[in-house]
């Protein structure tokens, strides 16, 4: 089934200059990207994309992270993409991500700091049409 996902590049990800690489494993898998755009997210953008996890301890970790540089974010259509583009990215946390994945080969877990993992995607039907109206509210098909 078609669908399309919200994939963004972390701080950590365009840092480290990965944009390309990343871009390159989107297309090489045959997904579509509809639209794209680098964005420096705001403490409101940010809150509303992860609403469901503002009580967790690492909420302001999180929050700080996502905002020290700006990120690129990307509307990627697909069959079966919303699970798809999770595979791509690995587990959440690095150090459990397999080899060959996005997380896996350039995610980093360190003790004690943030979990830096790259790349984020939707993880429903529900969160990517949400989450693609927060990132890109003049997309409009
Ligand atoms: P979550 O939605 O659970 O993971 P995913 O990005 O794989 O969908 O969490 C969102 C982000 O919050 C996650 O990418 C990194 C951060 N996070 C932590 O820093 N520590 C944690 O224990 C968890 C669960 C998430
Ligand atoms: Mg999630």
């Amino acid at each position: 089934m078609t669908e399309r996902t919200l994939a963004i590049v972390k701080p950590d990800g365009v840092i480290q200059k990965k944009v390309g690489e990343i871009i390159r494993r989107i297309e090489r898998k045959g997904y579509d990207i509809i639209d794209i755009k680098m964005v420096q997210a705001d403490e409101a953008l940010l809150r509303a994309h992860y609403a469901e996890l503002a009580d967790r301890p690492f909420f302001p970790g999180l929050m700080h992270y996502m905002m020290e540089h700006p990120v690129v974010a990307i509307v990627v259509e697909g069959d079966n993409v919303i699970k798809g583009w999770r595979t791509l990215m690995g587990l959440t946390n690095p150090t459990e991500a397999a080899p060959g994945t996005i997380r896996g080969d350039f995610g980093r877990d360190w003790p004690g700091d943030e979990v830096r993992n790259v790349v984020h995607g939707s993880d429903s039907p529900e969160s990517a049409q949400h989450e693609i109206k927060l990132w890109f509210p003049e997309l409009n098909n």
